[in-house]
Formats: structure tokens, C-alpha cells, sequence
């Protein structure tokens, strides 16, 4: 016998990998995409009107809706950790208009965008938390509303750190614990 013989170690090795690489390929995303599925304005068989959209039943709640209502209506404790989260939020969302401060000269503001009025006009420091957490709720004049990307408590959050720059700006000398001690 002249022929190599593989060692059968070698051979299920082999016949392994192919399994692995078959399994693979059958859950890969693209055939995942592929597979029969309703579309929007696409024609059903299955029910009496045809349409493959389907309305939801009356009184039909999304998952997680109720929760994300009552967190809108109730302001959370405003503690370090909220005033963390509101700071990283404002700055990771609000200030390419808004500015890291809060006067409107945000970047795209100073290239051209139309500016937004400053938090520390008169008007909006008066103005409640729940106003900026129902601006970025419902948008407001040229400002798209941000309820798809910031979550109810981050609302919240991000509108208790705007309250501390509206104090940061305005705080008198009076105002700042410990600083006469300090002063020279
Ligand atoms: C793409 C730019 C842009 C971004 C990002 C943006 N805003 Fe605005 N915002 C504006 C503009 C412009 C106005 C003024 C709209 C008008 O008067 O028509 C405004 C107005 C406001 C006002 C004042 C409404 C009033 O009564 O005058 C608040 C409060 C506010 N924005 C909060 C936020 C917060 C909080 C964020 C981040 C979650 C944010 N904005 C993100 C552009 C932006």
C-alpha cells in the first residue's frame, strides 16, 4: 500500500471545521435578512383586509412606554451622580448648538446654524426644569424634538445641569461656600 493514509485524529478535525463553517453560514446575517417576512405595504393572504401591516389592537401599550411616562412625569433626586450623567449628556448632545456653557455659540452655531436663545437670559433661567425636559421632549421652533435619543431620566438630568450653568454664571460672590476663606 503506497498510498498516506490520514490519521483519523486528522479527518474528524476536518469534518468538525466543516460542520462549524455550515453552521456559521446558515445563521449569518445576510440570510437572516433574506428569509420570508411581511413588508409594510406588502399584499397578506392570511387576513381579511389584505394588508400586511397590521394596526394594533385598541389599547395596545410599546414595551417599556408606561415607564418611560411615569419617569417623564416624576422628576428623579438630583444627587452628584444625575449632575454627572446631565453633564455628559449636555455635552455629548446639546452643546454643538447650545455651547458648553450655555450661551448658544455652540460650533455649528458659529458656522452658520441659526443660534439658539442663551440659558442665561432672564426668561429661561426662570423657567422650570420640566420646560427644558418638555423642550427636548417635543423639539421647540427650529430645534428637533431629541425624545428618540435622550431617554426620560437623562432629560431630567441634563436639565439639572443646565440649572447648575445658569447658577455657575450668575452665582454672586456671596453665593460660594468657604470663599472668603480662601480670598487673599
Ligand atoms: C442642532 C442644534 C441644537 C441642538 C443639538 C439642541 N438645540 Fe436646543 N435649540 C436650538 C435652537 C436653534 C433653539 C431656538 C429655536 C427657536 O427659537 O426657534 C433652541 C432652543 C432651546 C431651548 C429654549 C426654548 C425657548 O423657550 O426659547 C432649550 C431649553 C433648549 N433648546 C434645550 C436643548 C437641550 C437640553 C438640548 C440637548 C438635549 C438641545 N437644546 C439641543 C438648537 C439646538
Amino acid at each position: 500500500m503506497s498510498a498516506r493514509r490520514t490519521p483519523t485524529g486528522a479527518r474528524a478535525g476536518w469534518a468538525w471545521c466543516a460542520l462549524l463553517a455550515l453552521g456559521l453560514s446558515a445563521c449569518d446575517d445576510l440570510s437572516m435578512r433574506l428569509q420570508k417576512r411581511y413588508e409594510v405595504y406588502g399584499r397578506a393572504a392570511l387576513f381579511p383586509d389584505g394588508a400586511e401591516a397590521r394596526t394594533p389592537p385598541d389599547g395596545a401599550v410599546a414595551v417599556g412606554a408606561l415607564a418611560r411616562e411615569a419617569a417623564l412625569r416624576e422628576a428623579p433626586p438630583v444627587d452628584a451622580a444625575l449632575m454627572r450623567r446631565g453633564r455628559q449628556r449636555y455635552e455629548a448632545i446639546c452643546t454643538p448648538c447650545h455651547g458648553y456653557s450655555g450661551h448658544g455659540d455652540g460650533m455649528i452655531v458659529r458656522r452658520g446654524f441659526p443660534a439658539p436663545p442663551s440659558f442665561h437670559e432672564e426668561r429661561l433661567r426662570a423657567a422650570p426644569a420640566g420646560y427644558v425636559v418638555s423642550v427636548i421632549t417635543r423639539g421647540y421652533g427650529a430645534m428637533y424634538p431629541y425624545a428618540a435619543r435622550v431617554e426620560p431620566r437623562d432629560r431630567w438630568a441634563i436639565a439639572a445641569y443646565i440649572r447648575a450653568l445658569q447658577l455657575a454664571q450668575g452665582a454672586r460672590l456671596a453665593e460660594i461656600p468657604g470663599l472668603a476663606e480662601r480670598l487673599p
